[in-house]
């Protein structure tokens, strides 16, 4: 699926969430839930949705900064971009709150970082 094009006939109303632009998704942009909340166990089931909840600000973020890409309307574009600043807000939310129920994430994130400015140095 590598730089398909997406046409209009890949849109397709899936769902009505407020951070969902009055519900129209790209169905290939939409990343697949990869868990099945009702088969979590109890003690980590915080932890899943708030990574689900992630997954669904990333997509967000995705969509209104190609959306805005595409479109030529200045107004529509400039709508889009500030929504999807939002959407990083809800990320930093999210990641706050995952971060306090997952202490292993909060020393990976930490060692990525390291990583990465090894590489860069
Ligand atoms: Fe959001």
């Amino acid at each position: 699926m590598k730089n398909k094009t997406v046409q209009p006939s890949d849109i397709k109303i899936i769902d009505t969430c407020e951070h969902k632009c009055q519900g129209m998704w790209f169905e290939k942009m939409l990343s697949e839930i990869p868990v099945k909340l009702e088969k979590v166990e109890r003690k980590v089931l915080n932890r899943e949705i708030l990574r689900l909840a992630i997954i669904a600000e990333l997509d967000a973020i995705s969509l209104y900064e190609q959306l805005a890409a595409t479109t030529e309307n200045e107004n529509i574009k400039k709508v889009l971009l500030d929504v999807a600043k939002e959407e990083k807000t809800h990320v930093g939310e999210f990641q706050t709150l995952l971060l306090k129920e997952d202490m292993e994430q909060v020393e990976e994130l930490e060692k990525g970082k390291e990583e990465v400015e090894e590489i860069l140095e």
